[in-house]
């Protein structure tokens, strides 16, 4: 018997090192495709570019020296980054409907990874938006209920402004944005108002949301990547080790709770608590996308609006353009559009895959099913070839119609592409030109002693970018 055991522990244990020797050492070689030295057979070549710290600047050297495509393994996934727009607009677009999953993103919850928006697939994922993305459109979020909130979380950051010392009143931008954008998301999706303090750092949803980030780097989750076949165990191990479950279930139901509709009419909080009672919703997926949507909506729009302070601090010329714009047009100024989609191109918060259904033939290369496409959007964002001799310069104009009707349909990738883009792309624009209007015709933002000269990017989880230093700046009273 015990013979038995260990010939299945063998023949398992031979299977998994022939399957990384392959995936390190010959998938991308056997198809044609370039990619950076292999370490060892065990890890292959991801950690030439994976380096948390280094990882942009790695993608950086690795594209300067293999060209707009290279393969790399990263854990038990085969990744392919690109710059070629043509490539991307094929594969997001004409080819949408055939490349429609992002594959496994290995997070250690059934919660996060197979039952939401960010990695469920094919008939599921077009369930599921099918349910979310309506409550998102445009002519929802126009409703005057809703603008009204979102103007009241604007003002909520006015007042805490105005609160502190003048006429220099320093902030860590970064920070007070990640209360707003999830006061926005909370009363815009959820229906819930109050839930955030803009004067604490106990707050229970914004705490959560932190704790999610950390427990994803967890080393007992970081294990999932290499063998992903141990994610069941490790899930059991989760109570002891992060209750990384337990707390987006928590995000899920502070997010879920009080399920009365607002008189104005329903949110997408309604939406998703009526699909889940007429069974279109498993618990799982209900839990599942309310946590995502909070987790979606929060960091990547504090991150773009610090970003976007800090280059208006940066560029004073612009800022006082911006503000005139503003005085003029409200927050549907063109300029203001212009600076969020410049900042967004220069500093991406947010990166994507599509998982190919079935081969590509490209360029010589064979792009075999299963790999994951990724844009390397730090570069293709800053391509001269796309942006032109000026791309690293902060220019909002180059968003203007009479440029921007000459940019490749896939040359900008902030939000993603295709029918699997980003469901709260417009959300996200409307809550950054709410508040900047309101911020930029009381203050002017200005550097101060402890400003970072220049905003470092790092990844500290595969290609996710996170700015490093506190957006620390001055607001002074207009
Ligand atoms: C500046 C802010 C934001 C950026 C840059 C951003 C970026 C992205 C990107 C790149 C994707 C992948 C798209 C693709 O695969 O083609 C995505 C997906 C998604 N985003 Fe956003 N996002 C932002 C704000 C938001 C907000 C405010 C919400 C929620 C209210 C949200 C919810 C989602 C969801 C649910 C998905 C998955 C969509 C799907 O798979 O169907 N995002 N986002």
């Amino acid at each position: 018997m015990i013979q038995q055991y260990l010939l299945i522990v063998g023949v398992f244990l031979a299977y998994w090192l022939y399957k990384r020797y392959y995936l390190s050492v010959r998938f991308f070689k056997d198809n044609n495709i370039p990619q950076p030295p292999i370490i060892d057979f065990f890890r292959g070549n991801g950690h030439q570019v994976n380096d948390h710290a280094e990882t942009k600047r790695n993608i950086t050297k690795y594209h300067n020296l293999l060209g707009e495509t290279f393969g790399i393994t990263s854990g038990a996934s085969s990744l392919l980054l690109t710059t070629d727009a043509n490539l991307l607009y094929k594969v997001f677009k004409e080819q949408s409907s055939l490349h429609v999953n992002r594959g496994d993103t290995l997070m250690p919850s059934d919660l996060m990874n197979d039952c939401s928006l960010l990695a469920n697939e094919n008939a599921d994922w077009a369930r599921c938006r099918g349910i979310i993305g309506p409550e998102l459109t445009l002519n929802k979020l126009k409703r005057e209920d809703i603008q009204r909130d979102l103007n009241d979380a604007a003002e909520s950051v006015c007042q805490y402004l105005r609160r502190r010392a003048n006429p220099d009143t320093v902030i860590d931008a970064g920070k007070l944005f990640k209360t707003f954008t999830l006061d926005t998301v909370l009363r815009a999706t959820f229906d819930q108002r109050g839930q955030v303090d803009y004067e604490s750092t106990d707050n229970y949803a914004l705490n959560c949301l932190e704790r999610i980030v950390q427990c994803i780097y967890h080393p007992a989750f970081v294990c999932i990547q290499y063998v992903p076949i141990l994610r069941p165990i490790l899930m059991l191990l989760d109570r002891v080790t992060t209750n990384f479950r337990g707390t987006v279930v928590g995000v899920a139901n502070n997010a879920l709770e009080n399920p009365a509709v607002s008189s104005d009419g329903p949110r997408m909080k309604h939406k998703l608590l009526d699909a889940f009672k007429a069974g279109r919703l498993s618990q799982a997926e209900l839990w599942g996308n309310a946590a995502f949507m909070a987790a979606a909506g929060w960091d990547t729009t504090a991150q773009a609006l610090a970003a976007l302070v800090w280059l208006l601090a940066a560029h004073p010329e612009k800022q006082t353009k911006l503000r005139d714009d503003i005085v003029r047009d409200g927050h549907q100024s063109h300029y203001l559009d212009w600076c969020i989609r410049e900042t967004l191109r220069l500093y991406p918060p947010a990166f994507t895959a599509r998982q190919l259904a079935h081969d590509i033939e490209w360029k010589g290369m064979t792009m075999r099913k299963g790999l994951m496409v990724i844009p390397s959007i730090f570069e293709l964002h800053k391509k001269p070839e796309y942006w032109g001799d000026d791309a690293d310069v902060f220019r909002p104009e180059r968003f203007a119609p009479e440029e921007a009707c000459k940019h490749h349909k896939a040359q900008f990738f902030a939000f993603g592409m295709g029918p699997r883009n980003c469901v709260g792309a417009k959300l996200a624009m409307l809550e950054m030109q709410m508040l900047i209007s309101r911020l930029i015709t009381e203050y002017s933002i200005q550097f101060c002693d402890k400003s970072p000269k220049f905003l470092d990017i790092y990844c500290p989880l595969i290609f996710v970018p996170v700015i490093r230093d506190s957006v620390i700046l001055k607001f002074v009273k207009i």
